[in-house]
């Protein structure tokens, strides 16, 4: 199988491949600069989402707000899993080395493929997340560091939803590090500036 996704491939100084996943309606340019700022040195690989929800980009597609087409999230993570190993052929970036960091629904792709397996990632940046699926089957997360950054007052990525998805991350064998900014569901520096320290550390 070869996927096609609209990317933006900029290659990095370092072996560290940053996953970028944007929100809804949002594209591929949106987390270059955020990318850039957040690991200095990585490569950046930014699909699209290939759904669209009038006229706007997704990962997958949804049947209303907070309610998830589940087949569709499980085929979309298999097949956006596929591209990055295809990316990794193609442009020669280690595919061990790819480290997610998605916004809303890009965070919610990342969240499934981590929960079904669809690739192995060190770390991932998950900014405002919630619960995409709730998984049949355990991969083996072990080793795999994950931060969960949500908003204080937000209505749709809520504390239960952050609190359900890193039960679940954890039951896989995840160690999970969760920030709170005080936002809504927007995205806010606070969330860059703690995606950039969690992932200075070594
Ligand atoms: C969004 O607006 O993208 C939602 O909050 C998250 C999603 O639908 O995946």
């Amino acid at each position: 199988m070869t996927t096609s996704f609209i990317y933006r491939y900029l290659p990095g100084e370092q072996a560290e491949t940053l996953l970028l996943l944007h929100g809804t309606g949002g594209n591929e340019n949106d987390l270059l600069e955020i990318g850039r700022a957040v690991l200095p040195g990585a490569g950046l690989l930014s699909p699209r989402g290939r759904v669209l929800e009038n006229g706007m980009p997704r990962f997958f597609r949804r049947l209303s707000e907070g309610v998830f087409d589940v087949e569709d999230v499980k085929a979309r993570a298999a097949e956006l899993g596929q591209f990055v190993r295809e990316m990794a052929v193609e442009h020669q970036f280690d595919p061990a080395r790819v480290m997610p960091l998605g916004y809303s629904n890009g965070a919610n792709i990342a969240a499934a493929m981590l929960l079904m397996g669809a690739a192995r990632f060190p770390r991932a940046v998950l900014i405002r997340p919630m619960v995409p699926l709730e998984p049949e089957s355990a991969p083996d997360l072990t080793g795999c560091e994950v931060l969960l950054a949500r908003g204080l007052y937000d209505p749709l990525a809520t504390a239960e939803q952050t609190a359900r998805l890193r039960e679940l991350l954890e039951a896989d064998g995840a160690t999970v590090t969760e920030h709170a900014s005080r936002s809504s569901h927007q995205m806010v520096q606070a969330d860059i500036e703690a995606a950039a320290t969690w992932l200075a550390r070594q």
